[in-house]
């Protein structure tokens, strides 16, 4: 991991209050994994409120150019800062942090499974790892919050949608044609991202169907070292560290109902 002042390449805002950085963080980028994510100070050198950095996921990387690609929602004060920031300016970086995706060599048929601002890493996984077969299942509160669609297109990566409010896709949640695809037998196994209560309804039907497969956890951070234990969550192995023991786990290892 290393701490870096990051040249801002890029910011645009994608829609529904998500903007995309790219930053120059070749030392980042050379490391970097799909699944990890790097901690973002929210105010330049010298300033300290808010003192704490704010976790985002890799959504891209690029290691020739030496640049990463992140997305993030505005939700409070930190992303609020970060929005604010031009092309051409300078962040503090540090990462890259926890784990990443480890999927077995001999597994094909991939569901990705994203909740909302979840969807992030798995684009820089299944980018990265294109000789596999991936569908991604993409829940969203509505059309406007899904975002980067023509990526994924890109890719040649099918994409099933469900919204909540219906504007687009399935009219429901996405683990409904998820479950509908596992009955189809055309499911070896399954990585998530996105809120609590999506990754243990994902849990919930991989477990019954016996389907093995990777949860990509977010918690409240603090120090994003390991030191604070400040966003541990319960396992079947005890408490463990989402910043470095994770953000990814197991798919039978989390204990949701702790
Ligand atoms: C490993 C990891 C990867 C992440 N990747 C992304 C990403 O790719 N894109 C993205 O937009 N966000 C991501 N997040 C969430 C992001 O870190 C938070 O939204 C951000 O820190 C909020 O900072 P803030 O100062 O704007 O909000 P705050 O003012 O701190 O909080 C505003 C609201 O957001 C909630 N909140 C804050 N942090 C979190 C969190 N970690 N999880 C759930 N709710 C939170 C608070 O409870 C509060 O309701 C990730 C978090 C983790 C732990
Ligand atoms: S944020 Fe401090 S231990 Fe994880």
């Amino acid at each position: 991991m290393e701490i870096t002042q990051a040249l801002i390449n890029e910011i645009r805002l994608l829609g529904s209050d998500c903007y995309l950085m790219e930053l120059l963080v070749p030392g980042i980028a050379e490391k970097a994994k799909p699944g990890q994510f790097v901690e973002l100070k929210t105010v330049p050198q010298g300033y300290f409120d808010p003192l704490l950095a704010r976790p985002i996921s890799i959504y891209k990387i690029n290691k020739a150019a030496g640049t990463i690609a992140l997305i993030f929602k505005v939700v409070g004060r930190g992303t609020t800062l970060l929005a604010g920031y031009q092309k051409g300016e300078i962040l503090e970086v540090f990462g890259p942090i926890g784990n990443g995706f480890v999927i077995p060599e001999a597994v094909n048929a991939i569901a990705l499974v994203a909740g909302g601002i979840g969807m992030p890493p798995l684009f820089s996984l299944a980018e990265s790892e294109r000789q596999r077969n991936y569908t991604l299942f993409y829940g969203a509160r509505n059309q406007r919050d899904l975002i980067e669609l023509q990526e994924w297109e890109r890719l040649n990566v099918p994409v099933v949608i469900a919204t909540d409010d219906g504007s687009l896709g399935y009219h429901g949640l996405i683990t409904e044609p998820l479950l509908k695809q596992i009955n189809a037998q055309k499911v070896q196994f399954i990585v998530a991202c996105g809120p609590k209560p999506m990754l243990r309804a994902v849990q919930k039907i991989a477990l019954e169907n016996n389907i093995p497969g990777l949860l990509s956890l977010e918690s409240h951070m603090a120090c994003g070292v390991g030191a604070c234990l400040g966003c541990t969550c319960n396992t079947k192995a005890g408490y463990k560290r989402v910043c470095v023991d994770g953000p990814v786990f197991g798919m039978d290892e989390v204990n949701f109902d702790d």
